[in-house]
């Protein structure tokens, strides 16, 4: 069976992207299924935290453009939980990442990488840059899915329309890329501004498209943020457990809406007539 890959983009900075793919990541892993974050973002802020001392330095950056396993598998960081593994983006000056950046926007590089994963992994979750520019070009162009958070703010109707037609262009340029869904991030309940971009988007857009399900805005996520990980691998039990039902739900909703349940039910299936 291959896994899924799936990205999230936005085109705004500082909506959530790196939040929702480490949490969503790991709510998906405690799932059950093997699940690695990928950070394609240079000024991405995951680290080798998980990994503890005495790691590699490398990172996705590091992978050399023709893609040997073995290098590949040299920048996976597994944690604890034997599912949940991350590919930090790893040290590059200013001039290698730019020279990265623009190696990769062609999709080729992300295409073997996310063939390679697929191989490995149920799900290979992308964080990618703020825009549609560089890297995240390259990694829209050869992912399965997208999901984008939406900011809980005003303006963010505007940047639901853009992002769509971003995917719309990309796919007639070759992309398969499916929008997956997006989803509210940083709601304040009790915010008439915030509560109005909720209302908004969901009258504007089906409950397919933009979730029900929403993230609230809340100060554990700066916390893990500064560590570069999910909350669940920094909180105490009672803080993140709140984190743990939103992400669940999530979770819950992008293993049906990619097929892996039914992929895994249909693959023990035939191996019970093996
Ligand atoms: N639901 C939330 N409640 C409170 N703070 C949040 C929430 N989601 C994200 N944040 C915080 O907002 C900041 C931006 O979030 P994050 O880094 O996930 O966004 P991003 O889209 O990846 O940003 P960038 O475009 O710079 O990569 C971080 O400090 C993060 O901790
Ligand atoms: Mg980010």
């Amino acid at each position: 069976m291959g896994g899924y890959s799936i990205a999230i983009s936005s085109l705004k900075g500082g909506v959530g992207k790196t939040t929702l793919a480490l949490n969503l990541g790991y709510a998906l892993a405690k799932r059950g299924w093997r699940t690695v974050v990928v950070d394609a973002d240079p000024q991405g802020g995951m680290t080798y935290a998980l990994a503890g001392k005495g790691t590699t330095s490398g990172g996705l950056v590091s992978v050399p453009a023709d893609l040997d396993e073995s290098e590949v598998e040299k920048v996976i960081v597994r944690s604890k939980n034997k599912n949940f593994s991350i590919i930090p983006f790893g040290y590059a000056s200013v001039e290698e990442v730019e020279k990265w950046s623009d190696t990769v926007k062609d999709g080729e590089f992300f295409s073997k990488l996310f063939s390679y994963l697929s191989g490995v992994f149920d799900i290979v979750m992308v964080d990618t840059p703020p825009g549609i520019s560089g890297s995240t070009v390259g990694v829209l162009k050869a992912v399965d899915y997208v999901i984008s958070p939406l900011q809980a703010e005003p303006m963010a109707a505007r940047s639901v329309s853009k992002m769509l037609e971003s995917i719309v262009e990309l796919r007639k340029k070759g992309s398969k890329a499916r929008l997956l869904a997006f989803v509210i991030n940083m709601l304040a309940a009790r915010d008439k501004n915030s509560l109005e971009v909720a209302l908004s988007a969901w009258k504007a857009l089906p409950p397919e498209v933009v979730l029900e399900v929403t993230i609230p805005k809340h100060p554990i996520f700066l916390e893990a943020s500064r560590h570069g990980l999910p909350v669940a691998l920094i909180g105490s039990k009672e803080k993140s457990s709140m984190v743990g039902v939103i992400f669940d739900q999530l979770a819950a909703i992008v293993e049906e809406r990619v097929g892996l349940v039914e992929v895994y039910e249909h693959d023990r299936t035939v191996s019970l007539f093996d």
